[in-house]
């Protein structure tokens, strides 16, 4: 092995102690030294690996987890080696999808679950009512992280989920567990020994509440694959987001419904987000939207109402706070609303996040619904972004989003002009190709 002394840096000032401290003697944050080595000197020992030629190298493969949404998000499936970060809110359902995943590869790959949270007979409990296969699913509730490396190197599973990584420390390191360094020295040394063992690692982590440092958001540089599970806690609708991909595209959306057998995949979300959809009310548009490479109907809601405030508010669930006050510069600059003194509040169905330009068209369909107080004709869907001089914008995958729109009984698309003369036409369905905001609202509620 090379020759390497350990020094420990502050990841905040990048100020180097001989030893670990709680606090920064430079910048003065706490909880901020991580270790890293000193002078690697060459070793005649050590087999020095050759440089070769890309052409040389064979491409990463990819191992279908069975899964489909999942896959949808990792880019194929998993691959050997690589380690996965899963974040999300407590409670959202990060255990419940590592063990339909454990299940899913039960009888082709070998699971380790690292049980810090629950006890094992709670994962049995879990397990049974999803009806997952168990037969390769090993659990050890273990918080050492040297216990589980030596675990690993014996047994050598297909895959390792740590649920979760907040509840394991490496107990050779002096910080104290849970915090920002003992995180980033835990996952280090794991992702290290499942690279070598051609395990992969998925980290469960919790999502803390913003400002608190201590999150997986601190991880996502040290691993191969950053996901996200999120969803509204009340509804029964998760989005798997991937936020980092070595491997892959980071733009698809893996989309499940929570229910008392866990986590069912929805293979085409437009029906469940369009589901409890009243048409007749103004107020509603409904949008084609992509997420990743699947179209997807969803609904957004908008209401204006005279604020009884000095600073009347601007509630947003699911859109874009900043999109919103473009689009309510333009709905007064083109329409002369004038919602200065009206409260507004918009919000997508579903608890779906709506962060595509192309949903403008929809939110202010919404808001003009709500403001004139008559209902979009329920046979219409739109897409299109607003620009800031009222004009709409083309959007790309025209001709995708108009056959999901005539899939789910559409028959009128108002769409960008360039947009509608790029789509092919979908049987019964008619474009309205608009140039620019105020077309909109006259196609759509006149
Ligand atoms: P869990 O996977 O434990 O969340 P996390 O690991 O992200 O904290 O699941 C959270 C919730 O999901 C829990 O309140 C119970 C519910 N749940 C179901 O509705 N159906 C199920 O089959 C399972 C296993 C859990
Ligand atoms: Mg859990």
């Amino acid at each position: 092995m090379a020759k390497s002394s350990i020094e420990y840096v502050c990841s905040r000032c990048g100020h180097v102690n001989p030893q670990w401290l709680g606090r920064c003697p430079a910048c003065e944050a706490w909880d901020t030294f991580v270790e890293r080595a000193t002078s690697i000197s060459r070793d005649a020992s050590v087999d020095v690996a050759e440089p070769v030629t890309l052409t040389g190298v064979e491409s990463a493969v990819r191992v279908p987890t069975g899964v489909a949404e999942l896959d949808r998000v990792l880019g194929g499936g998993i691959v050997p080696g690589s380690s996965v970060l899963l974040g999300g809110d407590p409670g959202v359902g990060k255990s419940t999808l590592a063990l339909q995943l454990a299940s899913a590869l039960a009888g082709r790959i070998k699971t380790l679950y690292v049980a810090g949270e629950e006890t094992p007979a709670q994962l049995g409990t879990a397990a049974a009512r999803l009806g997952a296969k168990t037969e390769d699913v090993y659990v050890v509730p273990e918080h050492v992280v040297e216990n589980v490396v030596t675990i690993l190197a014996d047994g050598r599973p297909g895959i390792c989920v740590v649920d979760s990584v907040q509840t394991v420390h490496a107990a050779a390191h002096p910080a104290p567990p849970g915090s920002l360094s003992q995180l980033k020295t835990s996952t280090m040394m794991l992702t290290e020994i499942t690279k070598s063992t051609g395990t992969v690692l998925v980290l469960i982590g919790h999502v803390t509440k913003s400002g608190d440092i201590a999150g997986p958001k601190a991880l996502e540089h040290i691993v191969d694959v950053v996901l996200y599970l999120e969803g509204d806690r009340h509804g029964s609708l998760r989005f798997l987001r991937a936020s980092k991909n070595r491997f892959g595209a980071t733009g698809e959306v893996g989309v499940f419904q929570m229910t008392e057998k866990g986590l069912t995949e929805v293979e085409r979300p437009s029906e469940l987000f369009l589901a409890e959809r009243q048409a007749d009310v103004p107020g509603s548009a409904v949008i084609a939207l992509m997420e990743g490479s699947r179209p997807v109907l969803a609904e957004v809601q908008a209401l204006t109402s005279a604020s009884g405030f000095s600073n009347p508010q601007r509630v947003v669930s699911g859109v874009d706070a900043k999109r919103l006050a473009i689009i309510l510069a333009v709905l007064d600059k083109r329409l002369g609303y004038d919602l200065s003194r009206s409260d507004v509040f918009v919000n997508a169905v579903g608890g779906l996040y709506v962060n595509e330009p192309a949903a403008d068209l929809g939110v202010a369909l919404a808001i003009a619904s709500s403001v004139i107080g008559r209902a979009v004709d329920p046979t219409i869907a739109a897409f299109g972004e607003v620009g800031l001089a009222g004009e709409v914008r083309g959007a790309a995958s025209a001709t995708r989003r108009v056959k999901e729109a005539a899939r789910m009984g559409f028959t009128r698309i108002i769409l960008p002009e360039k947009s509608a003369a790029e789509a092919k036409k979908a049987s019964n369905v008619h474009l309205v190709g608009v140039a620019d905001v105020d077309a909109a609202v006259e196609a759509a509620l006149t």
